[in-house]
């Protein structure tokens, strides 16, 4: 391995870069931007100190060392002053009416009570300070879409007065918006602040990384991944989304700009792709080639202003509408400049692969069924710094081409109306309504049509994976020894916070039971993601800027070099592959999960997610792309079907996966909760198997989201449908408490023995799951041969969390070696952390018992992590109860002495522990 600076303060330069160059400026009126020194701030808005680093849900839970705010890194810049009188009034007033938590899990407000602002506190702001600083802050995640109300996607009474007052008082008004998804801009025409930026989330790092624009140390130079409309009904998806048995996906392919810039022009606030700088820059570009795969344009940038800057440079094409019909622009390509000094120029060459605007014709109206193909006609370049202002530069007559015969693959079976570009002889656009073609192949057929055949059994030979590893013996020969219920445990993923990997992540897999350790399997581990590694335990990790601010820095570099980092924190804390890069388009302004999410485009999307994936694949371990696909609504996210033609699977919400499959060589996938078109994703045999392996050559892993279910084509979708799962080749369930015990829980054993799934089915499968474990450094860790010493430790030294002082111990009964606390009575307060001490009945093993209710839903993920002396011991991690009452237990293990502290944490609200009892084990 190459020798690696990987230290706390490399990471954090990179990701503030990130946070910088993710921050997207839409308006400076008077150049009220940057901060000049000496520039007095009054800053408005409780979101200056309290920072919303991501959003919430499992993409948001990474238990970081210290979050940067706005306000201290304000604070920290020497140039400018921070007018103190109204942080004190601010500090007061929080004092007085702190955060709202929420009750945990899928419930956490969208925002915070705002503190109204009156007269007179803008009088005292004004008087000694020349320009303000407006933060609004919004979140939003897993289970949790936002809504189309004030405090989520529209702006509350209280926060729409503030901006109005301080940018009428103040003639320099910044308003900076923390939020996890774009949120209705309307009120900008209303109120006119001189400077408005989307911040995003920006991880850990993120205040710094704000504060370095503001101040002109990184000129801004980040674009829109999404359009921003008037009105949330602008979006033609607005009319589906949100119900909660079928999603009708009836705008097709025109999602986002593809819609806006065809036929609505007038409904956008903000371009796709826009986003100013504090200098200019003039592009010209030309079409340099065009070849039989790609199209070359050079692209000449030159800074015209008086500032250095980077800038975006985008490619859009305007094909033919030909048969098919197709959106007037699509992304094929961008770059990113260096910074450019007054009047110094720089030239990319941004090469635009054909496959990215070439079209699907699910219907055979061009004589070409299920081909991926150019339409013949004069083929449009336009270039520029956003999708509107994007100007020709030139043209090129394509012929006829297929690029690629495919097979109808996910196709509904519900015929329905779809958008349709209709264009008048005058040039002009309109949408019209065309019917969905619907299913025509025979799954049950085509799966039989593509069964592998089966390795012949002959029990334990002696090979272990290490011979495979070594080439000494194939895949198939070390198959064959394992019996179907090797095959049927390997199949079953352990979790959460599975004791056999790192403490406190998502997933164990692998050899996971003793007879597979016996082989030499090693166990993975697997650990949510997105926005950094997720470790229950409380383990430190590096909190990242979220994916939509990623997408925003068309940075292609830079995340790479944010991503090496990732890598080495994955290796680092053994864990193979990061739950992440989320690659779901932004169907919806409103999706809960659009922060964990790039952009409305999928060629921006998979080219994010391949460059990521490429720079963990440098150290060995890999990203878990997610989630496979169409997970473009949290509410009723498990049932919800999305009803979708298959153009538009393949144009657009498979087009970012198979991007990062061919470009960034994925080798991880996670499927949905939810069904595509009558069947459940997890068990989706065309998604899991046609798709992605055969026509994509995806050779790595595929696995369910957490607990998810699967269907038979007709009929209910259930957990235990396990066989649908391993038919499909999906192949990895996720997740179970033990993957033996899992025998008598769900259906695999008895529809290997009806024939339903055969041995080789679940061969198949193992040889996926194998061929991934030999790659990972699992495997070396499983022969001793991973070596981290040439990359050094940020996290050496640093305590997991401190013990406060306890001076009151509670015995457990030596007679009947119990120590019963009822925590109800106020025995003891449970505030996130239980810490108490107890002195023991002897040296024995111990155990600890909880009792818990929860008002959170079933798939509401609640990690206990318990500490012995202040040493992480385990993770009790449960699902909500709805309101029933659990009892669940952990080994504390071989306790000697007499006085020891026991400590609870529990991060999430709505959870109630009744009861704790400490437990001698009797020999
Ligand atoms: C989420 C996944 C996540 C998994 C494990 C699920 O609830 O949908 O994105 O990776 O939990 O935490």
């Amino acid at each position: 391995m190459k020798k690696y600076d990987y230290s706390l303060k490399k990471y954090a330069k990179i990701a503030r870069q990130a946070a910088a160059e993710g921050c997207v400026l839409l308006r400076n009126e008077n150049e009220t931007l940057p901060l000049r020194t000496g520039d007095k701030v009054a800053v408005f808005g409780r979101c200056a100190s309290y920072y919303y680093k991501s959003g919430v849900g499992s993409g948001g839970l990474v238990n970081t060392k210290y979050v940067v705010s706005i306000l201290d890194a304000l604070k920290a810049y020497k140039g400018i002053t921070i007018h103190e009188p109204l942080l004190q009034i601010y500090e007061k007033w929080i004092k007085e009416n702190p955060i709202d938590e929420g009750n945990g899990w899928g419930t956490v407000p969208w925002s915070q009570k705002e503190m109204p602002i009156s007269d007179e506190i803008i009088a005292l702001a004004k008087k000694d300070s020349n320009v303000a600083v407006v933060i609004v802050g919004r979140t939003a995640g897993e289970d949790q879409d936002n809504k189309n109300e004030a405090g989520s996607y529209l702006l509350t009474d209280i926060e729409k007065d503030m901006i109005s007052k301080v940018s009428k008082a103040f003639e320099r008004t910044v308003v900076l918006l923390n939020v996890s998804n774009i949120i209705d801009m309307k009120w900008v025409e209303e109120y006119h602040p001189s400077a408005l930026m989307y911040v995003w989330q920006g991880g850990q790092e993120g205040g710094n990384g704000v504060v370095d624009v503001l101040t002109g140390q990184v000129n801004p130079c980040g674009k829109l991944t999404d359009t921003i409309a008037y009105d949330i009904t602008d979006y033609p998806s607005s009319a589906y989304f949100g119900d909660s048995k079928k999603n009708y996906y009836k705008e097709d392919i025109y999602v986002g700009y593809r819609y806006f810039e065809s036929c609505a022009k007038e409904k956008v606030l903000y371009p796709f792709g826009f986003g100013l700088s504090y200098t200019t820059f003039d592009i010209t570009a030309n079409i340099k080639e065009v070849k039989e795969d790609k199209v070359s344009v050079a692209v000449m940038v030159k800074n015209t202003g008086k500032k250095p800057g980077k800038e975006v440079v985008q490619v859009y094409i305007k094909a033919p509408q030909g048969k098919l019909g197709k959106p007037l622009r699509v992304l094929v390509g961008f770059g990113k400049t260096r910074v450019l000094k007054p009047e110094e120029s720089q030239e990319l060459l941004i090469d635009c692969p054909k496959s990215y605007f070439a079209s699907y014709d699910d219907a055979g109206i061009t004589g070409h069924l299920s081909c991926l193909l150019l339409e013949e006609g004069d083929y449009d370049v336009y270039v520029g710094a956003d999708v509107r202002s994007a100007s020709h530069c030139g043209s090129f007559f394509q012929k006829e081409v297929i690029l690629e015969q495919l097979q109808e693959a996910c196709a509904p079976v519900e015929c329905f109306e779809r958008f349709k570009l209709q264009e008048s002889k005058t040039k002009t656009y309109a949408m019209a309504w065309d019917r969905v073609p619907v299913r025509k192949i025979d799954i049950k057929e085509r799966i039989k049509d593509l069964r592998t055949s089966e390795i012949a059994y002959t029990g334990d030979r002696g090979y272990r994976l290490v011979d495979v590893f070594e080439k000494k013996v194939t895949m198939e020969q070390f198959i064959a020894q394992l019996s179907e219920e090797d095959l049927r445990c390997l199949h079953r993923g352990e979790g959460m916070c599975s004791p056999k990997v790192t403490p406190g992540t998502a997933g164990a897999f692998g050899g996971v039971t003793p007879r597979l350790r016996e082989f030499g399997i090693p166990v993975a581990c697997c650990a949510d993601g997105p926005s950094g590694i997720r470790m229950d335990s409380g383990a430190f990790a590096f909190s990242l800027p979220n994916g939509t601010l990623l997408g925003c820095t068309f940075n292609l570099t830079l995340i790479e070099e944010l991503f090496q980092m990732v890598g080495i924190e994955l290796l680092k804390n053994k864990v193979d592959t990061i739950l992440g890069p989320g690659i779901n388009i932004h169907r919806n302004p409103l999706n809960g999960r659009n922060f964990e999410y790039i952009s409305e485009d999928p060629i921006l999307t998979g080219k994010i997610a391949a460059v990521q994936l490429k720079a963990m694949h440098e150290f060995g371990v890999t990203g878990t792309m997610k989630h496979f696909c169409a997970n473009n609504q949290e509410q009723d996210r498990c049932v919800v079907e999305a009803v979708v033609s298959e153009r538009a699977l393949r144009e657009i919400y498979l087009k970012g996966y198979e991007i990062a499959v061919k470009e960034g060589h994925a080798r991880a996938i996670m499927t949905t909760y939810g069904p595509v078109n009558g069947i459940w994703t997890a068990g989706n045999f065309d998604l899991c198997t046609v798709i992605l392996r055969k026509e994509w050559n995806f050779d790595g892993i595929a696995m369910t989201d957490w607990w998810a279910s699967a269907n038979w084509e007709g009929q209910e979708d259930q957990k235990t449908n396990r066989a649908a799962m391993v038919l499909a080749q999906n192949d990895i369930y996720m997740v179970c408490q033990d993957a033996h015990e899992e025998e008598e829980i769900d259906n695999l054993k008895e529809e290997l023995e009806c024939g339903v799934i055969t041995r080789s089915d679940l061969q198949r499968n193992a040889k996926n799951i194998l061929n991934f474990i030999l790659q990972s450094p699992a495997m070396l860790h499983e022969l001793g041969k991973m070596n981290l010493d040439d990359i050094e430790d940020f996290n050496e030294g640093e305590d997991v969390a401190t013990t406060p002082e306890i001076t009151e111990y509670f015995p457990v009964d030596l007679e009947t070696g119990r120590l019963i606390l009822d925590c109800i009575d106020e025995t003891i307060q449970f505030k996130d952390i239980i810490n108490f001490g107890i002195t023991t009945a002897g040296e024995a093993n111990y155990s600890i018992l909880l009792e818990i209710t929860t008002s959170l839903s079933k798939l509401a993920q609640i990690p206990i992590s318990v500490y012995f002396d202040n040493i992480y011991r385990g993770t009790i991690s449960i699902q909500g109860t709805e309101g029933k009452t659990i009892l669940v237990t952990e080994k504390i293990g071989y306790i000697k002495g007499k006085y020891h502290y026991i400590k609870l944490v529990c991060k999430e609200h709505g959870v109630t522990i009744n009861r704790i009892e400490i437990i001698k084990e009797v020999e």
